[in-house]
């Protein structure tokens, strides 16, 4: 069996699409466009590359964008001053921190000094928390791409096996609390695997839907992987390439070749999870406008 190849490029356009227009519905009613922030610290290459790619996705969209770029000796303090003056800032409407920080800076304490409401990464402990009850007001943008691209692609995911590889608070976790709901494109039977896992290829080998969010190439192998099975592969990793221009190239957490002489559907890495994280980013600052333009504090209807 060859899989069918999932364009998360294509799934994405579609997203833009929807967020133009909200983006200009909004304009009409309320005179102004929703903004976006983005705090960058330090000089990591991916984190300035990542930043580009959500500018550049909120222009096409027409939300306003500004980056506060500090270098990588900016204490926490100031930090911390940066954040509560956007929380606290009525023109902002979404607050980004880009992770990870520079290893001297507490991540936990800076997300926590974010506006909840204005906090569109989903990871502050009352959006975190309005998640695990399935009252989601904001839920972090990659896993809110792999759901919607299950839903575009018509994977039932009611009663499905999912089993994802990797527990982080950024992409295994919520994505887990996401397809435990009662909803469209959820209700399934989730497993969740991470180190602590005796046999992590007896799991994945039951999974009707597999999501590999480890972090290293090669996480899942074909011998891993259920004939028929769904494959999206959050893994982005760089690896050496002398063919290619900029020295690298990347990959996913999964054998591709022999993955997809196996599953049904499966994402390539890049063209897949990747451009649905911005996407759903742009869904998500739209929701925070609309959030504060109409004081609706609470929960969004999935
Ligand atoms: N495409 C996108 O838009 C996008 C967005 C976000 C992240 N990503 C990519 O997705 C990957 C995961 O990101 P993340 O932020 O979730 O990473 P992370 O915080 O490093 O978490 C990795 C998770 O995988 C588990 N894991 C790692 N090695 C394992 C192994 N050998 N066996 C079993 N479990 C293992 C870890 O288990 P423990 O908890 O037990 O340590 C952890 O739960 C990265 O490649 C990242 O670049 C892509």
């Amino acid at each position: 069996m060859s899989a069918r190849i999932i364009d998360g490029k294509a799934v994405a356009s579609k997203v833009h699409d929807e967020v133009a227009a909200g983006v200009a519905e909004f304009k009409s009613k309320y005179g102004t466009v929703p903004g976006l922030t983005v705090v960058l610290i330090g000089d990591d290459p991916a984190s300035h590359s990542y930043v580009k790619g959500k500018e550049r996705a909120c222009e096409k969209v027409g939300i306003v964008t500004e980056t506060i770029r500090r270098d990588a000796s900016t204490s926490q303090a100031e930090l911390i001053e940066i954040i509560e003056g956007l929380s606290a800032d009525p023109k902002v409407n979404g607050i980004l921190v880009q992770l990870p920080l520079p290893k001297h800076l507490n991540e936990d304490e800076v997300i926590h000094a974010i506006d909840p409401l204005k906090d569109v990464d989903g990871l502050h402990p009352e959006n975190a928390g309005l998640l695990m009850l399935g009252q989601t007001r904001f839920a972090p943008a990659t896993p809110l791409g792999v759901q919607r691209m299950l839903v575009e692609e018509n994977v039932e995911m009611k009663g499905a096996k999912v089993v994802i590889l990797g527990r982080s608070k950024l992409v295994g976790m919520p994505l887990t609390a996401l397809l435990l709901q009662k909803g469209v494109g959820a209700n399934a039977t989730v497993t969740v695997c991470h180190t602590g896992t005796k046999d992590i290829a007896a799991e994945t080998l039951r999974a009707d839907v597999l999501i590999a969010a480890a972090g290293f190439p090669g996480a899942i192998t074909p011998e891993m992987v259920k004939p028929g099975a769904v494959v999206i592969d959050v893994g982005v990793s760089r690896v050496e390439d002398s063919t290619r221009k900029r020295g690298y190239r990347l990959t996913g957490d999964v054998e591709f070749e022999g993955a997809s002489e196996l599953a049904s559907a499966i994402t390539p890495v890049p063209g897949g999870v990747g451009p649905m994280t911005i996407a759903m980013l742009l869904v998500n600052v739209l929701q925070a406008a609309n959030l504060a333009a109409t004081n609706w504090h609470h929960i969004r209807k999935s």
